[in-house]
């Protein structure tokens, strides 16, 4: 069979794809294609299946475009809010993810720009760097206590519970969490609390991290109405999806001292910023980056030749998507 990458990705699931037989074509410049090039790419040649990342989006015409002979589209993501679900199914093509093996590095993630924006490590070493440390200070860079603070969590799936463990066992945070379904056994693992109105997290906590996948129902859950029950004293942490947070009311928020940060490592209009937030000195930046360690790129590369290898099989593939 003759697959399709998207993306130039590790090496060790093209390798596997190419060991079981087929044939691998990857998109040879290291950039998204746009719409267009994408549709034009597929159309070249009859592939069995496709690679493809959480920057292509997956609609009817890449669809069609692919031909009645593709039986896979593999994200290589956990979210796949990228993918139409319904489309895909409709053309009986099999959907999939790769869940789990970036649990561990998403929750670090989260947790360094936690500790990152409190303790205001990337602020301070700006200001290290431009020279302005001259003496220590009492007063220089004050940041926030970590420790026996509150943490909010809203999702509690793989990522959003690991984050959690972390938090209390290694900083003694009390959980108060929300999700649509309540985890008693999470609870009393945990000094974990369930809020079954999201509201409550975001009133109660003094570090808020967000863990749901970007669905109708999440978009702009962050949004003006939400940061003002927030405490003044409060964080902002984002690893999800950037839509999930209204950006021009996170701003604006952080601009008012209405929070007192914000570290985000996804963006609502991806990969561009909402004009004023990299102009604030209170917010951590990073560029989509929370899963990317060279250990758990390898094992998403992995995970998503798996998937294309169990579907040319006529196997279920491990990580199918129910739409
Ligand atoms: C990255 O954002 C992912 O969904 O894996
Ligand atoms: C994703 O892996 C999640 O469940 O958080």
């Amino acid at each position: 069979m003759k697959i399709f990458i998207t993306r130039v990705i590790p090496d060790r699931g093209v390798n596997l794809l190419r060991h079981a037989g087929h044939t691998v074509d990857i998109n040879p410049e290291d950039r998204v294609l746009s719409h267009d090039e994408l549709i034009l790419s597929l159309q070249k040649d009859a592939y069995g299946a496709v690679l493809c990342d959480l920057d292509d989006k997956i609609d009817p015409a890449v669809l069609d475009a692919a031909g009645p002979q593709c039986k896979i589209f593999a994200n290589y993501a956990v979210g796949y809010d990228n993918l139409d679900l319904p489309a895909m199914a409709q053309r009986g093509i099999a959907a999939t993810n790769t869940p789990g093996v970036l649990t561990n590095a998403v929750a670090e993630h989260a947790l360094g720009l936690l500790l990152g924006i409190a303790h205001r490590i990337p602020e301070a070493d700006r200001y290290t760097r431009a020279g302005k440390f001259t003496s220590w200070g009492p007063t220089l860079l004050l940041g926030s206590d970590v420790s026996g603070r509150t943490l909010g969590i809203v999702g509690l799936g793989r990522i959003g519970s690991r984050v959690a463990h972390h938090a209390a066992r290694g900083f003694d945070m009390p959980i108060v969490y929300y999700d649509v379904k309540r985890s008693e056994e999470f609870e009393k693992s945990y000094r974990a609390a369930y809020r079954k109105n999201v509201d409550d997290v975001f009133a109660e906590a003094d570090y808020i991290s967000i863990h749901v996948p970007l669905l109708p129902t999440t978009r702009h859950l962050v949004d003006a109405s939400r940061l003002a029950l927030m405490k003044k004293s409060a964080y902002l942490i984002n690893t999800s999806r950037g839509a999930v947070i209204d950006e021009t009311a996170l701003v604006a928020a952080l601009q008012n001292g209405a929070i007192r940060g914000a570290a985000l490592d996804v963006y609502e209009h991806e990969p561009a910023l909402t004009p004023g937030l990299a102009d604030l000195e209170n917010v951590i930046l990073t560029p989509h980056i929370a899963s990317a360690t060279e250990e758990t790129r390898q094992a998403m590369s992995e995970i998503a030749a798996q998937n294309i290898l169990a579907v040319l099989d006529g196997r279920i593939p491990p990580n199918v998507i129910k739409g």
